[in-house]
């Protein structure tokens, strides 16, 4: 795996890589690489002949209290692993070979953007929307995959592609959990011993909000009693615990349609997102 750090060997790299006409496929990342990302290399890999992937622990999406200074790094183990999964390039550059002249022009992630984290983590989005979009420029992808563990995200980059006409298809992988539920994130090592065992509270919740919703019980009720189980367990804030319509999270009083289940709530300094599928009977 050719790893690269400036634009010029980038672009030389991927001519070099689309020389047999083949599809390239991109899985965008800040590091800190789990099953999560490998189950996007994997899927990558099925899609295309060539697979991309990029480490860029991006400072505009960080709100100032935000982790950024202590997102965890480990780009030698991260290497390893995508070239162990066949990822044929790591596009790896530093703040200043991202963004040359400051983050200048940027991209807003619109009213979908505003929601739920965007509410929480004002500007993230943007900050999202502004490197994914440079990102896509950088790569020209044919296909780009993003868990569906961060929904807004991938909603937030499905609706960018859509508005800006990109040429790339964006496809939705999903979550991946620990045995006991808890979803497969980088921020899950923040978590003391204590805390992991109190966190798998987050996915039961959801997922008995989501049965009750399902069976008919009422979401206000479903949703109040999710926001008590996780405060029992410790969570505190919870920022938001809410079903959305599945497509541009409008708020649903009813599971008329397919929806999404999300939450997010701090553990102790760690602030851990969720959600699921809830599909009407
Ligand atoms: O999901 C992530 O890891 C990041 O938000 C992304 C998409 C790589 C943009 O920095």
């Amino acid at each position: 795996m050719q790893i690269v750090r400036d634009l010029e060997t980038l672009r030389r790299a991927l001519t070099a890589l689309r020389a047999d006409g083949g599809c390239v496929a991109f899985v965008p990342t800040m590091g800190a690489l789990h099953a999560g990302h490998m189950a996007l290399v994997a899927e990558a890999r099925r899609r295309a002949d060539q697979v991309v992937a990029s480490i860029f622990v991006n400072p505009t999406q960080f709100g100032p209290s935000e982790d950024l200074s202590r997102y965890p790094r480990r780009e030698a183990g991260d290497a390893q692993m995508l070239d162990g999964a066949g990822v044929a390039l790591l596009w790896a550059p530093d703040v200043a070979a991202m963004y040359p002249n400051g983050p200048e022009i940027t991209v807003q992630a619109g009213p979908l953007g505003a929601e739920l984290d965007g509410a929480a983590r004002p500007g993230h989005f943007d900050g999202v929307a502004t490197v994914v979009a440079r990102l896509f420029d950088q790569v020209r992808p044919d296909v780009a995959l993003f868990g569906e563990k961060d929904y807004q995200q991938l909603l937030v980059v499905r609706h960018m592609v859509r508005s800006l006409e990109l040429p790339v298809e964006i496809v939705g992988v999903p979550t991946q959990r620990d045995a006991d539920g808890l979803a497969l994130s980088s921020r899950n090592i923040y978590l003391t011993e204590e805390e992991r065992r109190a966190a798998r509270a987050l996915p039961r919740a959801l997922g008995e909000a989501a049965q009750a919703i399902v069976e008919g019980q009422g979401v206000a009720a479903a949703l109040a009693a999710a926001r008590e189980k996780l405060a029992g367990a410790g969570f505190d804030p919870i920022d938001y615990v809410e079903l959305r319509d599945a497509e541009m999270l409008a708020p649903l009083a009813a599971l008329d349609r397919a929806a999404r289940l999300l939450a997010a709530a701090k553990l102790g300094a760690t602030r851990l997102i969720d959600n699921l599928p809830v599909q009407p009977a």
